[in-house]
């Protein structure tokens, strides 16, 4: 049928997802989320992750099916994050896939993480445009992805080669004093400031540009922070933390949005679709948006709630994997974390 009523389970990091779909419509996405038992640590801790998971599981499933009004046997498939990600977390969602699978009898679809940030924009803005180029910038990742066909073909053009962005950014907040995870926070102080500091761009200028044309380098930028604010306090200089923020912020989303335009222009691609949790940065937004009218390109970005780690996703990558008839997953699907795109 080509409106495929999708449960999808997503556990690839610290939340748990349960997002329904009907075809290209979203109809509900639970979430419950740990990210605060990880705060005191700093980052997140796989094994209190994957003990949350459990926890979450059984609940959130409820919850999504009683607030989409769906019973679990009208279910027409199930997908689930097979990777990449924490393994302990993925076996979670994958053990729970395989049971519901079973006792529903209905096929199941492993989905890769990268590609189900990219098809969450279908039930935001409508089917994708054939090409598209996807940049998925997170905690865990920064990658441009060519994608012909979210179900099958995706490309890597690129990614980092150290740090992701959202790491970046949390690492900086750290170095300013402001709470786990830091992105919000930084995007937040950011617009209280001015960016008045030159921190450098990685990997955009010479041979660093040639052989890195579609890669990221971000732990550069996170070193000449630190080390930016270590002379000021040893000089006794108090810093403005909405200025670092601003300038910080500034060097990351220009080189994002410079290679994201270039690579679409380089491989004649139309429309630029951005996720990952990044994606809810307001200056990121701005700038794509700029980028993008000048250069003729249409700009997908999910609502920031999208943009996040979300069983939505998933649900909507195995909707589409049913609707171009792919082949539904056996019950040896494994935990991949490691899983290439
Ligand atoms: O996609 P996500 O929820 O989880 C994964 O890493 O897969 O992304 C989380 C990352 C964190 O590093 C967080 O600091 C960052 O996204 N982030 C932001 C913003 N909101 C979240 N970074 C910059 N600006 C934001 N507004
Ligand atoms: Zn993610």
């Amino acid at each position: 049928t080509s409106t495929p009523l999708v449960l999808g389970i997503e556990t690839s990091c610290d939340e748990t997802g349960i997002g329904i779909v009907c075809g290209e419509e979203l109809l509900v996405d639970a979430i419950a989320s740990s990210v605060e038992e990880h705060a005191r640590f700093g980052g997140v801790v796989p094994e209190v992750a994957s003990r949350a998971h459990l926890e979450a599981m059984v609940p959130t499933l409820e919850r999504a099916c009683a607030q989409a009004g769906v019973r679990l046997q009208d279910l027409d498939g199930i997908s689930v994050t097979s990777g990449p990600g924490l393994a302990g977390a993925l076996m979670v969602g994958v053990a729970s896939a395989k049971a519901l699978s079973v006792a529903l009898g209905i096929p199941l679809y492993g989905v890769n993480h990268l590609a189900s940030h990219v098809a969450v924009d279908i039930v935001e803005h409508g089917p994708l445009p054939e090409p598209t180029l996807a940049m998925l910038v997170s905690g865990g990742h920064s990658s441009l992805l060519l994608v012909p066909d979210v179900t099958h073909d995706i490309r890597s053009l690129g990614s980092t080669i150290d740090d992701a962005a959202g790491e970046a950014f949390d690492k900086v907040a750290r170095v300013l004093g402001l709470p786990f995870p830091g992105g919000p926070h930084v995007d937040r102080a950011a617009r209280d400031g001015q960016v008045v500091i030159d921190f450098p761009r990685g990997l955009t200028t010479g041979r660093d540009m040639q052989r890195h044309r579609f890669d990221f380098s971000f732990s550069g930028l996170k070193t000449a922070v630190s080390r930016w604010v270590e002379h000021q306090r040893a000089d006794g200089v108090a810093i403005s933390v909405p200025d670092v923020a601003a300038s910080f912020q500034e060097a990351v989303v220009d080189v994002l949005t410079r290679k994201a335009v270039l690579a679409c222009t380089e491989h004649d691609v139309a429309a630029l679709q951005v996720g990952g949790g990044v994606a809810a940065n307001s200056r990121l937004r701005a700038m794509a948006q700029e980028r993008c009218d000048a250069a003729g390109i249409e700009l997908r970005i999910p609502r920031p709630g999208l943009c996040t780690d979300n069983g939505a996703m998933v649900a909507s990558l195995g909707a589409q994997m049913m609707i171009k008839g792919r082949p539904a997953s056996d019950l040896s699907l494994p935990a991949d974390s490691s899983m290439p795109v």
